[in-house]
């Protein structure tokens, strides 16, 4: 058998990472990969339910995906990932739809699709303790062969009120960590020159093995010890459970990146109490005081949350002050939307009007132009070793790169000597920036 396979990504990095492991289990049935919808036999989804404007776009993707099921009837389209596990029954109902697959089910798509037969859609949406799919080797879906992604554990067990990731991912489980450090040597090895380590909350990743426990800082620790020439990335990680020793481990290797992803999502302690988050704004600016110590040329992005449940004009300006007291280099912005069947939509009215959200959501995302803009100013004049990932997008004669902080540096080519391959390492000088980009020049 060779069908083709094509597979769409939504949400986040953990679902790329998911999308990778889907590839490895349907390649030993056969499946080959294609990046052409229309010559694909089988279409699947992996999809996002962090917020409705997530799951509407997925739907409108459906909707183009049934012309073409129109002009080839053998075609399957199936939905898998956390809209599967939150929606099955309207995803089965709308006959858009062959197969219904949630995150933990990805072994049983063979079956499944094997299964299938017109007007006899297959699902298995069933939660599980224990699936990590560690023993699976992914197939890597990046286009640099420079940065990959390994997971290390999955599901979540923080009940944030607004969050839908608990219902759709399940319990939190880690997997084993000698699987993982064979993973990061495995892509080492075939030349990649950076892991992420992902999971929805990578402090409290713990395993216990044969010869003792294993938690994320002596996590981290093994993956930087496999070589100085592997870059260490992580994410996410929570503000109440980022420990010294974490911060400590990472200031000791120098190739664990400069960079700590600790969504605040408000600045406001009403808010964070409301949103179950289990921390306050004092803990949150004792946490960033730490890393600062240790580490002063980290950088701290974040993930904020604009017109939550009853969030008041005070509220609101506390989100902006601690987000000009911490000086984020980057954030991810959104507009609170409400999910069925989380605390929040049981227990608190969405009672900020869209246009309000809006406004609030705005004059966030200026505040943050403008702190992205003052940190990389202060990049300017550093001189440091950037990971070649390829040509820049702009520019032919350029290429890019992260700097350890996750900044990307665009320069020159080198108009003599070799010419620099992705995955090679070079050292620039930052000449000047826009809010987004650090412009380089190789030294
Ligand atoms: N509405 C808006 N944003 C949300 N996030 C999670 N749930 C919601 C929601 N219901 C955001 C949080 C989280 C990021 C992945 O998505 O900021 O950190
Ligand atoms: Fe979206 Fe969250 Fe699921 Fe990732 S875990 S796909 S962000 S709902």
């Amino acid at each position: 058998m060779n069908k083709k396979l094509y597979i769409e990504t939504y949400g986040c990095q953990m679902n790329v990472s998911d999308t990778e492991v889907i590839f490895a289990i349907l390649a030993r049935e056969g499946y080959t990969r294609t990046e052409e919808m229309e010559q694909a036999d089988v279409i699947l989804i992996n999809t996002c339910s962090v917020r409705d404007n997530a799951e509407q776009r997925i739907w409108g993707r459906l909707e183009q995906f049934g012309a073409l099921r129109k002009k080839n009837e053998g075609l399957v389209v199936g939905i898998v990932g956390c809209m599967a596990e939150r929606l099955k029954d309207s995803l089965l109902e709308s006959r858009k739809v062959d197969l219904v697959a949630g995150p933990d089910t990805y072994r049983s798509l063979p079956a499944m699709l094997r299964d299938i037969r017109p007007g006899a859609p297959q699902i298995d949406v069933r939660l599980s303790r224990d699936e990590t799919y560690e023993d699976i080797t992914p197939v890597r879906i990046d286009r640099n062969g420079v940065s990959a992604f390994i997971s290390i554990m999955r599901g979540c067990n923080n009940v944030c009120s607004y969050c839908v990731v608990p219902y759709t991912r399940g319990a939190e489980r880690s997997r084993n960590a000698h699987t993982i450090v064979r993973e990061a040597c495995d892509v080492f090895h075939k030349g990649y020159k950076e892991v992420t380590l992902l999971g929805q909350n990578v402090d409290s990743y713990f395993w216990k093995g044969p010869e003792g426990d294993v938690n994320f800082a002596g996590l981290l620790a093994m993956v930087a010890e496999i070589s100085p020439e592997l870059r260490v990335r992580y994410s996410t990680s929570h503000p109440k459970d980022i420990s010294d020793e974490v911060i400590a481990v990472m200031a000791a290797h120098e190739n664990i990146c400069r960079h700590i992803h600790l969504p605040v999502q408000s600045g406001s302690d009403a808010m964070l109490e409301k949103m179950r988050r289990r921390y306050d704004r004092a803990w949150y600016l004792d946490r960033v005081a730490k890393i600062r110590e240790a580490m002063p040329d980290c950088s701290i992005t974040t993930d904020i949350i604009a017109g939550f449940c009853g969030e008041t004009l005070q509220d609101h300006q506390d989100t902006l002050d601690i987000m000009r007291k911490v000086g984020y280099d980057y954030a991810f912005m959104f507009q609170y939307s409400e999910r069925p069947g989380t605390l929040a939509a049981r227990h608190y009215p969405d009672d900020i009007p869209p246009a309000e959200k809006t406004r609030r959501l705005n004059e966030i995302i200026a505040l943050q132009n403008t702190l992205s803009l003052e940190s990389n100013r202060r990049d300017i004049g550093k001189e440091w070793k950037v990971l070649v990932e390829g040509d820049s997008r702009r520019d032919p004669g350029q290429l890019c790169g992260r700097a350890s902080n996750n900044k990307m540096c665009v320069f020159d080519k080198p108009k003599q000597g070799a010419a620099l391959r992705p995955g090679d390492y070079v050292r620039v000088r930052v000449l000047s920036c826009t809010s987004a980009t650090l412009i380089c020049e190789l030294i």
